[in-house]
């Protein structure tokens, strides 16, 4: 591609964007701005009760998470479910930061090509500084915690170098992952926080802060792709439409299910593996409710079709759509 056409490629992005759309991008940057965290002013990591004690009773995984549900983790003694508490959480971390990362190289891939007074190159350049935050605060935790968890799975690693790449080629499917990532780990906070229970304060201060800033950055990806939608050709809605579900599956899995070395080192029967992720009928149930506002997307972007219905059924995520953002999903769903 010469100089002149990557004039011309980046006109024509720049007349995509539409007034409520930038309008939209600039009141989520100044959120931004009014509204933010730092990883070592908003955590008081030395304070004595936000230390974290490896006896520490708080760190018993609860009935929020699959696992925590299990007969057969709430039957071995307290010690015992304290370790894997604590594990747990440190690599679920570990995973979230590691998922920030991509998400952050994926930003600077993609503003790279953001023609001169971009919203969303201001918009994703504050979502990528927040995103630095966030994995140094995920991190610092994962080193307090005294646990050296290595976060996704081995061909989820071995990935890492070329996925940002995707926010190049492919950035409609790109965001499509960001909210595959984002939103099971802003499910599974946002039902821990609101179940209320007697959490480590040092857990629900960081929790807290991150469901704040998470808010922006799922709406933006929200806006993103339905902002974009209408701009895809119609065999490129069709494949995306099939890479959509398997996108939201996998990326799932590498954030809720521990992979074959953290089972092994947390010394979880096989058979416990196989009913918690996914066999028992709530932890189906659990999965597909994960999914509500991205199959609202999923309707609102075109990306529903009877084929792709199919697919997010193969995948164990269908059911019924959000009415609205972070709608409660039924009891009975
Ligand atoms: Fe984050
Ligand atoms: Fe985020």
């Amino acid at each position: 591609m010469d100089e002149q056409d990557l004039d011309r490629t980046q006109e024509s992005l720049a007349s995509l964007a539409t007034p409520e759309y930038e309008a939209t991008l600039r009141a989520l940057s100044q959120a931004s701005v009014d509204r933010n965290f730092d990883a070592f002013v908003d955590v008081p990591w030395d304070d004595p009760d936000f230390r974290i004690d490896p006896s520490d009773r708080h760190w018993v995984l609860t009935e929020a998470d699959p696992l925590g549900r299990h007969p057969w983790y709430q039957n071995l003694p307290v010690e015992r479910q304290i370790e894997i508490g604590m594990w747990r959480y440190a690599n679920i971390f570990k995973v979230g930061l590691q998922f920030e990362n991509l998400l952050i190289r994926g930003i600077m891939q993609y503003v790279f090509t953001r023609p001169n007074g971009s919203a969303e190159f201001r918009y994703l350049t504050h979502e990528a500084t927040e995103e630095c935050h966030h994995t140094q605060m995920f991190q610092e935790f994962v080193n307090r915690s005294g646990q050296d968890v290595k976060g996704g799975t081995l061909l989820f690693r071995m990935l890492a170098p070329v996925l940002p790449l995707f926010a190049k080629w492919v950035p409609f499917g790109f965001f499509y992952g960001v909210l595959a990532g984002e939103e099971p780990i802003d499910h599974v906070q946002k039902s821990i926080l609101r179940a209320g229970d007697d959490m480590h304060p040092l857990l629900q201060r960081i929790m807290q802060i991150h469901v704040a800033e998470e808010a922006r950055h799922i709406g933006f990806a929200h806006q993103y792709l339905e902002h974009k939608a209408p701009r895809l050709k119609r065999g490129e809605r069709f494949v995306l439409s099939l890479l959509v579900p398997v996108i939201m599956r996998w990326l799932c899995n590498e954030i809720l299910v521990p992979s074959k070395r953290a089972q092994r080192d947390m010394g979880i029967p096989e058979d416990v593996m196989k009913q918690v992720y996914w066999d028992a009928a709530e932890s189906r149930k659990f999965l597909r409710d994960l999914f509500g506002d991205v199959r609202m997307l999923a309707e609102n972007t075109g990306m529903m079709n009877p084929v792709s219905r199919r697919v997010w059924r193969a995948m164990g995520i269908d059911g019924r759509a959000s009415r609205f953002r972070s709608e409660p999903a039924s009891a009975a769903a």
